[in-house]
């Protein structure tokens, strides 16, 4: 099988996600091409028989390069199996409200650029101290500490769950 897997990120942990992702595909024999969406213009979809896409959450928003790429492709992205691989840190927890949260991100997402995903797995990110500025680094010390009372706030944690991100997309493709 042909595969897109295109990814925005942010702090690099989506792109370490959609690397890991495309990897993985490529040992089990398939093709892939692994994408930065902001270098994705005037790229020919119909070239590939199944599409991944992987972004992360940033004070409520998705990077706006997905948000460009699934607008300039709604209609092929439509056409074909797809999967969002989401990645927050609200989804590290089992927090009822920060998972709602998640559901109205994707909501407004969908709603924005008319595409709705054919699946969505939501993945937990990581929290990269080293990578944020004065001001991201207070506010993230707050909202890890709150989440996460026995984290190290003084050094990056990585809360992705590999296995469980390699079953999600194993599931989708036999799907
Ligand atoms: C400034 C900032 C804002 C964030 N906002 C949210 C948020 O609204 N919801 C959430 O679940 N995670 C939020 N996160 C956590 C990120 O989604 C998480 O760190 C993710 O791994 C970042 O992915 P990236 O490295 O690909 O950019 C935020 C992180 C930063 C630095």
């Amino acid at each position: 099988m042909k595969l897109l897997v295109g990814y925005a990120t942010t702090e690099g942990q989506a792109r370490k996600i959609a690397r890991h992702v495309a990897d993985r595909l490529s040992d089990l024999g398939h093709m892939v091409e692994l994408l930065p969406l902001a270098e994705a213009e005037g790229l020919d979809l119909a070239r590939f028989d199944r599409a991944i896409l992987v972004a992360s959450v940033h004070v409520g928003h998705y990077q706006t390069a997905l948000a460009a790429f699934v607008v300039a492709q709604r209609e092929a992205l439509a056409a074909m199996p797809t999967l969002f691989l989401s990645v927050s840190l609200a989804a590290a927890g089992h927090d009822a409200a920060d998972w709602l949260g998640l559901d109205e991100v994707l909501a407004d997402f969908t709603e924005a650029t008319g595409w709705t995903p054919g699946h969505v797995e939501q993945v937990a990110g990581a929290y990269a101290p080293e990578r944020y500025d004065i001001l991201r680094r207070f506010v993230m010390r707050r909202i890890v500490a709150r989440k996460d009372p026995g984290a190290d706030l003084d050094h990056g944690r990585e809360y992705t769950d590999w296995p469980a991100l390699d079953g999600a997309v194993d599931g989708w493709l036999e799907a």
